[in-house]
């Protein structure tokens, strides 16, 4: 799968420095032999990532999260490894032969399925029946131009993908889609008379649809795929794929509610658009829009649900450290019919001039409540101390109670002591203790993480350490023994790029990072570890032989058993 030798991802990762591709990334800065910034890959304030120029590898104290440049774009950027290395390589003027390189995700069957839909949904929009559902886009204003790019379709009678998906495909994945219901009759289309639009995954793959009517009443606008293997709408944000590259480039991205919001600023040029699509504002989402940029702007419905809901998303981002900006519009417009109705420069202006989270959250608080009664300017005031507590902007939060304590004629004093004592880094605290592990796994932990330090250690394993009990270190420690092996060095860079940052070994890696602080280590320790791990495996199998013997009936059978077991003790 890798078209890259290992001299030559090696080549490429020395093309450049690790400190300059992470600070053009994230800031960093310079403090003793390393440089530090806020890790991306959690939720922090604190500067718990150290990037080592000698090592060229970045560690994060707090989360463990390890690994080399390529390990640090792919998860930044949600791409594969050799994407990764194709970017270093363009950064570091490397030239590289990788052809069409993968993309992250495999492709299973079900994704093979959304092509074909994607196809067929795509050609039945030009056909002589697609006529009503060209005329709807027409007249929303969506082109030709449009309809390519996002690939809009069009689903028409009920069992005609069906028909074609069942001969292709395996039933029980065709019914998995989520496009397909079976009943007495056979197999039917779920989708019928819609308009479809494709909603895509991270990388850009077809992973659902979400289908409007154009033709006829129905109870709802908007029919959904439901949650399949490869969908999992909390997960995605529609058009990320499209958007990320404007959103980094532009240090902003703006979220929307819905598709056709983005669909529409868009086309009008503002790329760097995402939406979440009707539904509350998950963690793993807030996470994303974190990653995609560093201002984030929130423009939703100017409706009263949109209200709500900027509400709502603007506290799950506050809870992962960003402070977003907002854009209401007025008139209940969304994005869509306001740049329709106003057009796109005054659309501009109002993304260009958002409104602080806290001025949002105050006029959004005073709504419903009379402010010349003291009951409800006492309920406002708390309630805007509570929204205060949530941020950690410093800044903003004093202007906030500057600005209230003057409008509600009260003293600055009296909302401070309200003020809860700034956290203690909560992010830190929920990270850093992981489940009590007990001495076993504690020295199966040690032994690996240094072994990815030391050919003295790995030599050691691969002569006293017969089988090491817990799976993830396991894997982990032979595939350091090969490393070694084929290699005969170790160096934790080059090691990570061999493995091609698997996200199960790196997974054990950022473990045994978190469980491990010590750069030394004794001959002493390691053979303390070994020791443990051994008295281990004797335990086990002492418990195996004991039961072994439990079910035995011949004297002479067990008389053997027990004569094993006791030698086995002497062992310990
Ligand atoms: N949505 C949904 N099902 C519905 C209504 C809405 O899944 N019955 C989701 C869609 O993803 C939509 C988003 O919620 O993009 C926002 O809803 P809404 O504002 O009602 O949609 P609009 O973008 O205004 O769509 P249109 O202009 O086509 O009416
Ligand atoms: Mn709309």
């Amino acid at each position: 799968m890798n078209t890259l030798s290992q001299e030559k991802i090696n080549e490429i990762r020395n093309s450049v420095n690790i400190v300059d591709v992470i600070s053009s990334y994230i800031p960093l800065t310079p403090k003793g032999k390393n440089f530090f910034g806020v890790c991306p890959f959690h939720d922090d304030t604190n500067p718990s990532m150290s990037v080592s120029p000698s090592r060229q590898i970045y560690k994060c104290f707090s989360c463990g999260a390890t690994g080399t440049v390529f390990k640090f774009i792919m998860d930044y950027e949600n791409i594969s490894f050799m994407e990764a290395v194709k970017k270093v390589a363009n950064l570091g003027g490397v030239s590289v032969n990788i052809g069409k390189v993968q993309k992250k995700q495999k492709h299973t069957e079900l994704h093979q399925i959304y092509d074909l839909s994607l196809k067929f949904y795509i050609n039945n929009l030009n056909l002589a029946k697609g006529k009503e559902a060209r005329e709807y886009l027409k007249k929303r204003n969506i082109n030709e131009d449009v309809i390519k790019e996002f690939q809009i379709g069009l689903a028409l009678k009920k069992d005609t993908l069906s028909k074609i998906l069942i001969q292709k495909f395996k039933p029980e994945d065709v019914l998995k889609s989520g496009l397909i219901g079976k009943n007495d009759y056979g197999y039917y289309d779920l989708f019928y008379e819609r308009i479809m639009f494709p909603l895509y995954d991270l990388d850009g793959n077809p992973v659902a649809y979400s289908g409007r009517i154009y033709n006829r009443e129905d109870n709802s606008k908007y029919f959904n795929t439901r949650e399949t293997e490869i969908f999992k709408k909390g997960e995605l944000l529609y058009n990320y794929h499209r958007a990320k590259d404007d959103a980094r480039r532009k240090n902003k991205v703006i979220i929307m509610e819905g598709f056709m919001d983005v669909i529409r600023a868009y086309t009008v040029g503002i790329k760097n658009v995402v939406a979440t699509m009707g539904t509350a504002v998950t963690d793993i989402q807030a996470k994303l829009i974190k990653r995609m940029a560093k201002e984030v702007i929130l423009c939703f419905d100017g409706d009263e649900a949109g209200a709500k809901a900027t509400m709502a998303c603007s506290n799950e981002l506050i809870k992962i450290g960003v402070t977003p900006k907002v854009v209401r519009l007025e008139d209940d417009l969304d994005p869509d019919e306001y740049i329709q109705k106003y057009g796109k420069d005054s659309f501009q202006r109002k993304i260009d001039n958002p409104i602080s989270v806290m001025d949002f959250k105050l006029s959004y608080l005073k709504v419903g409540k009379d402010l010349t009664s003291s009951t409800d300017q006492a309920k406002y005031i708390k309630e805007l101390i509570s929204e205060l507590n949530k941020i950690d902007d410093d800044i903003l939060k004093d202007l906030t109670i500057k600005k209230v304590s003057v409008e509600m004629n009260i003293d600055e004093s009296l909302i401070r002591n309200h003020l809860e004592k700034k956290k203690v880094n909560h992010t830190l605290k929920k990270i850093k203790p992981i489940a009590t592990t007990n001495k076993y796994e504690k020295a199966e932990s040690s032994l690996v993480y240094y072994m990815l330090k030391s050919p003295e250690v790995i030599t050691m394993y691969s002569n006293k350490v017969t089988y090491i009990p817990n799976k993830e270190y396991r894997m982990l420690a032979r595939e350091i023994n090969n490393f070694y092996k084929n290699f005969g060095f170790i160096n934790e860079a080059d090691f990570i790029d061999y493995i091609e940052c698997d996200s199960e070994l790196m997974e054990t890696i950022n473990k045994i990072n978190r469980e491990n602080t010590k750069e030394t280590y004794t001959l002493e320790e390691i053979e303390d570890y070994i020791n443990v791990i051994r008295d281990y495996n004797v335990q086990e199998e002492i418990k195996r032989l004991t039961n072994k013997m439990k079910n035995l009936t011949d004297p002479l059978d067990k008389a053997k058993i027990a004569e094993e077991i006791v030698g086995l003790k002497k062992g310990v």
